[in-house]
């Protein structure tokens, strides 16, 4: 097959992306311009602003793009970009930037589901994984268990009913005062400790691959002001070894019990908090012992770009075909 080049671009978020993806697997660019300074400056992340850096940003990053890949406009095959989920307004700069390009280059264009992207952000730079598998999606707004058949079909066993995954941490390290993004800083300090301060399980949902990460934000805030009202010094490095521990507790209880149900050959890990050391070392840990294979993404891949969109785009594509341009945002875009 001659080569075919896929351009993908990502704006759902904060992150704001376009990459040259050759044969939906080899990464020839893939720019990602964080807004992360802006937005830290407020916490979190604020929809108006990150449209309007979109916007901005587009245009000098898909020209860096085909510059680092060292390829003219002409060679793109595919244009793919977010479609959903996401914020509204970030998702449709990036999304009307594609079809215009896709239009304008007269090629085909293809609207990707985000969180399908992260799944595929496992098999960029890499041989083919084999299904039966199951697929552990953890980002700052989804925590999804997957169970997939063949590649391009997906049944969800399991999501949060509150929380994500990413949005306790954040939530968590706001209270500690450890800064936004709340994952990494959490991640670092915790590092080593094996108890930490103690908070309860979610009990409620053991019969079932949901997850619930709320009950333990609250009790991990709550724990945290009475400290403070009795004037008592915080621990934050125990307070954050213990709130890791119970969520990651949580994560590797319902993947491996879905993993000895469904008998799968290999456990994949997507998303943002898949770049948490202590889910990846815990999940080594269990695949090791159950001989399953374990796969996740280069730590670069793990947060949002659009390498990772490109790459389901072009697969997507190979499978039902090009999109309509009358494809429209839709933030709550569910797998
Ligand atoms: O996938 P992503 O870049 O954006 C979304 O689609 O949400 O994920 C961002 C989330 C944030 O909540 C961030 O705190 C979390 O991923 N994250 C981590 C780590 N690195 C990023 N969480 C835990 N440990 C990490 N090392
Ligand atoms: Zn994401």
């Amino acid at each position: 097959m001659a080569d075919f080049i896929t351009l993908g671009v990502e704006s759902s978020c904060d992150d704001t992306s376009v990459a040259v993806v050759l044969n939906g697997t080899k990464i020839l660019s893939n720019i990602i311009s964080s807004q992360l300074d802006i937005h830290a400056l407020y916490g979190g992340v604020v929809p108006e602003i990150a449209a309007r850096c979109h916007l901005e940003n587009l245009l000098p990053i898909y020209k860096l793009a085909l510059e680092e890949a060292a390829i003219a406009p002409e060679q793109i095959n595919l244009v793919a970009a977010t479609y959903g989920p996401g914020l509204i307004g970030s998702l449709l700069v990036g999304l009307s930037f594609a079809k215009a390009l896709s239009i304008g280059l007269k090629v085909p264009f293809i609207g990707v589901n985000h969180i399908e992207g992260h799944i595929y952000a496992n098999i960029l730079e890499r041989d083919a994984i084999k299904p039966p598998l199951l697929c552990l999606t953890v980002s700052g707004g989804h925590t999804d268990l997957l169970y997939i058949n063949e590649w391009g079909s997906y049944q969800l066993l399991g999501r949060t009913l509150d929380d994500a995954a990413g949005e306790a941490y954040d939530k968590v390290a706001r209270i500690l005062e450890l800064g936004y993004p709340g994952g990494p800083p959490i991640d670092k300090i915790a590092r080593g400790i094996t108890t930490g301060i103690e908070f309860p399980q979610a009990r409620s949902l053991a019969d079932s691959y949901n997850f619930s990460f709320s009950g333990l934000k609250t009790a991990v805030i709550n724990y945290v002001h009475r400290q403070r009202q009795l004037n008592q010094e915080l621990n934050v490095p125990e307070i954050a070894a213990g709130f890791q521990i119970n969520l990651v507790g949580q994560l590797i209880d319902k993947l491996f019990r879905a993993a000895k149900e469904y008998r799968v050959n290999a456990i994949l890990l997507s998303g943002g908090v898949a770049a948490n050391s202590y889910l990846r070392e815990q999940c080594r840990m269990r695949c090791d012992e159950l001989g399953i294979a374990f796969y996740y993404p280069d730590i670069r891949l793990c947060t949002d770009n659009a390498a990772m969109i490109a790459a389901a785009g072009y697969f997507r594509y190979q499978k039902d075909g090009a999109t309509g341009y009358d494809l429209t945002a839709n933030p709550n875009l569910q797998l």
